[in-house]
């Protein structure tokens, strides 16, 4: 796992268009801009393998990605607020809410919330859909390296006490930086765990 070629498979734009459900994937969620493509991209370690950008709305594909044969890492266009027309939102929305609630081998979705932010409504919203479709979801924190350690306690302490309010939350998050690489190897384990 995570060893050999990270490879770009597809970007999905339907739920017909998806690969097959012919092994166990986990989702990068979040708000736009939050760092979801950075984060696949450190943990495959390779560089522009997913497209990230200071725009939000950058990802507006389902984006599949493989390193090694025995899982995917899918890449989803965020949430809430983008830099693209209503109406295309509206679809990536849509497909969003299809994939999280729908796709039979998803074995966890992680989802990432801003270290500087903390949880948002529409976070709880992706949270509230994910408990009533039974999928597991894990917090990863991102941008840490961004948060001053005297609030960094608040911050998790934050996050904790939303996750309690959900039944498919994993207890434990994840805090990272995919600037400097922290967490990035326990997310990596944790992914390993789930195959
Ligand atoms: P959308 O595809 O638009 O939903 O965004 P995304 O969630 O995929 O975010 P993306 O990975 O494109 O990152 C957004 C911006 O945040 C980029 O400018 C990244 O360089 C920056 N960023 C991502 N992760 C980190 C991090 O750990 N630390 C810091 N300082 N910046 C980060
Ligand atoms: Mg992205």
């Amino acid at each position: 796992l995570f060893a050999g070629e990270s490879e770009f498979v597809k970007g999905v734009v339907a739920m017909s268009g998806l690969p097959p459900a012919d092994r166990m994937e986990v989702c990068f969620a979040g708000r736009s801009n939050v760092g979801k493509s950075s984060l696949i991209n450190a943990l495959t370690g390779t560089k522009g393998l997913a497209r990230a950008s200071n725009t939000p709305g950058r990802t507006q594909e389902i984006n599949y990605f493989t390193q090694g044969p025995d899982h995917y890492l899918v890449d989803l266009p965020g949430y809430g607020y983008a830099n693209a027309p209503l109406p295309v939102v509206e679809k990536w929305q849509r497909l969003l809410k299809q994939y999280l609630s729908g796709r039979q081998t998803l074995r966890r979705a992680f989802v990432l919330i801003d270290g500087r932010h903390g949880v948002k409504p529409v976070d709880e919203e992706i949270m509230s859909l994910l408990d009533s479709s039974a999928v597991t979801f894990q917090c990863v924190l991102t941008k840490m390296d961004k948060v001053k350690d005297k609030d960094r306690d608040a911050m998790l302490n934050q996050v904790r006490s939303k996750l309690a309010t959900h039944p498919a939350a994993y207890p434990e998050m994840v805090v990272t930086s995919s600037e400097k690489g922290d967490g990035i190897a326990t997310l990596r384990s944790i992914i390993v765990g789930l195959v």
